[in-house]
């Protein structure tokens, strides 16, 4: 008997030593989600929080009976529920008069001060959130119920939502019994990463960050909400007995208890501070991380808002400065294709002129083919269209109640509407290109390409010679560089005889170049200039490469589907065919030379230092015109090491390795641009 009464107290002091430490670490770690959550400055490192709140959940496993509804280990509890039960409003969540100009707003000062028939006793100005607007309840400081506010009378009981919200506190600070209200929101780059997440999962997407918050907040499973990135901002008391005399005091009451008030909160004499405020922020909505679409402007004496009171709708005390509208519908009238300069073909929706944000809108992007199928946007549609600051205008989404069966779903063109080649979309890409040389729409930086150093380095030939040249329309694919005569270039502007006797010969001079630089100037997609030294290697002639089957270039070691199929794509497509014909006519180059031409086919070389008279791509150039390949590393198979001035720590290894090293003297002996001595 006795040793039981012992055993027994022993357990009590277990469990007392239990409950002393699970209570500490519910504090500490009410603490740290305050800091984390509500004042966005956390103390403790990630790991040293997932640390307290391992320990506290393996100390409620440990003694389930300790386990308390205002644990933070229990913001995500029981079973999704099949409806929400309705709650009706002990003071109904009213909606709030809507101002557009700094006129209504002076207009609704006035009237105020004629209605009590004294000045007001100054202004609070707070962020207009977009989101939905909710209301919690606490007893004796324990989060007890929470809902939205429905119809204004009666809302729908989301408390197992709201818990999931981590900067709602379960349990304030003060053991107070209080109806608080405020706006459970969504981030906008949150929004944005959620809705990237659903479009990979070919979910439905969320139209905009109050959709998204709304669409999570009434989910009936809470795991689903507490997988979704909520915020909230309470503005409001809804009922309770507090001993303060004004709204910007009540705020700060609300910090006091631990929940999350909006930091730009503003006191305001009289109305024209507050116009300065909406003014200011009807500027600056975008600095914000979140979406408003205005200020909420409130009395800030409670006597005087009482005297004030409300009519059905709304409290005659505050009213909201509404920014101009940031979303408005119009319809669709057609999606027409765009071609970008490198051949890309973006969708492009033609509206019904509209007024979005100050500025009129008449089109706007869809980007790519799998935006249009995931919006389902269609032509006829009514969308929603949305300009965010000095953002480009955005489709959000069709309205899909307004369709009458006679919109039409927009396709991808199979042939390009500048040039009439063939359009492709490669595998795992979401951009469609069109596959044409020739086409306008690609024919400036096509060219800017064709010459270009890694191309047929036509010096004397950059991008302001190619503009000109396109601009005069005497050269409309780079088969045309070919055909260029003196006369032509004179007629161009900055074009003196000598120039332009200069520029012929250079371009005569390209016809030389071997059939790789000739590959990579052609712009084959995925074909870069390795890429395009390896095809020549192997195929020797451009014929050879353009009658290759996908197999014939399957077998290339080097080349893999994704690279064969742009190749095939590119010589089947007949507008090529007929620019490397003419190449060929114009006597350009169409073979590789053979290796015997290159003496250090198969050699390694690792270069280090500066060398006196050549740049490191110069020395590149003139090793892999002989066959040789240079690399960034010293290994056992490198079979020349070329050593400059200050070299790094390769020198050392070569040296260690006992690698052949050469100076600048002896590279060039071995390259055959000097005799040997
Ligand atoms: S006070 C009785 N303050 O705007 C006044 N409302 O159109 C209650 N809202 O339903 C509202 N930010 O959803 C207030 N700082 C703020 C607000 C705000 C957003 C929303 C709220 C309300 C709607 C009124």
């Amino acid at each position: 008997m006795v040793l039981k009464d012992r055993q027994l107290s022993l357990w009590d002091d277990q469990d007392e030593a239990a409950e002393r430490e699970i209570e500490k670490l519910r504090e500490q770690i009410r603490y740290h989600d305050y800091l984390y959550y509500v004042l966005d400055a956390p103390e403790i490192s990630d790991a040293e929080y997932d640390e307290l709140y391992a320990r506290l959940v393996a100390l409620e496993e440990a003694y389930p009976h300790l386990r308390t509804p205002d644990s933070p280990t229990q913001r995500v509890g029981g079973a999704a529920a099949s409806s929400f039960a309705s709650v009706t409003h002990r003071l109904p969540m009213l909606s709030l008069n809507n101002t557009f100009d700094h006129g209504e707003l002076r207009s609704f000062a006035t009237r105020l001060e004629r209605m009590i028939q004294e000045p007001i006793h100054g202004f609070v100005t707070e962020l207009k959130i977009d989101g939905l607007a909710v209301t919690l309840f606490y007893e004796e400081g324990q989060f007890v119920r929470g809902a939205t506010r429905g119809d204004g009378f009666t809302g729908e009981d989301i408390t197992a939502n709201l818990r999931t919200i981590r900067s709602i506190p379960l349990k304030l600070k003060e053991p107070v019994t209080i109806e608080v209200r405020g706006e459970v929101y969504m981030d906008r780059r949150e929004f944005e990463a959620l809705n990237e997440q659903r479009m990979q999962k070919g979910e439905p997407l969320f139209a905009n960050p109050r959709n998204a918050a709304a669409g999570s907040l009434r989910q009936l499973d809470p795991k689903v909400t507490a997988s979704r990135p909520l915020d909230i901002f309470v503005y409001q008391l809804g009922i309770g007995d507090v001993p303060y005399t004004t709204h910007y005091e009540l705020l700060n009451y609300f910090k006091e208890l631990g929940l999350r008030v909006n930091p730009h909160v503003q006191l305001h004499r009289d109305i024209e501070g507050v116009i300065e405020y909406c003014g200011y922020w009807a500027e600056h909505r975008q600095d914000l991380s979140y979406d408003i679409d205005g200020v909420v402007v409130k009395v800030n004496d409670l006597q005087q808002q009482q005297r004030l009171g409300h009519t059905a709708k709304s409290p005659r005390w505050a009213v909201a400065f509404k920014f101009p509208a940031q979303e408005v519908t119009t319809r669709v009238e057609d999606i027409i294709v765009q071609v970008g300069r490198t051949g890309v073909l973006t969708p492009l929706a033609l509206l019904t002129p509209v007024e979005v944000a100050g500025s009129v809108v008449s089109r706007a992007s869809l980007h790519n083919e799998d935006i249009v199928r995931q919006k389902d946007v269609r032509i006829g549609d009514w969308v929603l269209i949305r300009k965010a600051g000095d953002v480009i205008p955005e489709v959000v989404a069709p309205i899909k109640s307004r369709r009458t069966g006679e919109e039409k779903e927009f396709m991808m063109p199979t042939h390009c509407p500048a040039c009439g080649a063939k359009v492709v979309r490669e595998a795992g890409e979401v951009a469609s290109r069109c596959v044409g040389k020739a086409c306008p729409a690609q024919l400036l930086e096509g060219l800017v390409h064709f010459t270009s150093r890694a191309g047929m380095d036509i010096e004397g030939l950059g991008p302001k010679v190619v503009e000109q040249l396109v601009a005069a329309k005497l050269v409309q694919d780079p088969a045309d560089l070919y055909n260029l005569t003196r006369e032509d270039l004179l007629g161009l502007e900055r074009f003196g005889t000598k120039s332009a006797e200069n520029l012929l010969v250079a371009i005569e001079q390209s016809k030389g170049q071997p059939l790789s630089r000739l590959l990579t100037a052609l712009g084959i997609r995925h074909v870069g200039s390795t890429t395009a030294r390896v095809l020549a290697r192997h195929f020797r002639s451009l014929d050879k490469l353009a009658q290759a089957t996908q197999e014939d270039l399957l077998a290339v070691p080097e080349i893999g589907e994704k690279i064969a199929n742009a190749i095939v794509d590119f010589f089947a497509e007949p507008q090529n065919q007929r620019i490397l014909q003419r190449l060929q006519e114009a006597g350009v180059n169409q073979l590789e030379p053979e290796e015997e031409g290159q003496p250090l086919a198969g050699k390694t070389f690792v270069l280090t230092g500066t060398l006196p008279d050549y740049s490191r791509e110069q020395v590149v150039a003139m090793i892999e015109a002989r066959g040789g390949k240079v690399t960034g590393s010293v290994s056992r198979k490198t079979d020349y090491v070329v050593v400059g001035d200050r070299p790094g720590s390769k020198y050392t290894r070569a040296q260690e390795l006992g690698i052949p090293i050469l100076n600048q003297e002896e590279l060039l002996a071995l390259l055959g641009v000097i005799e040997e001595e």
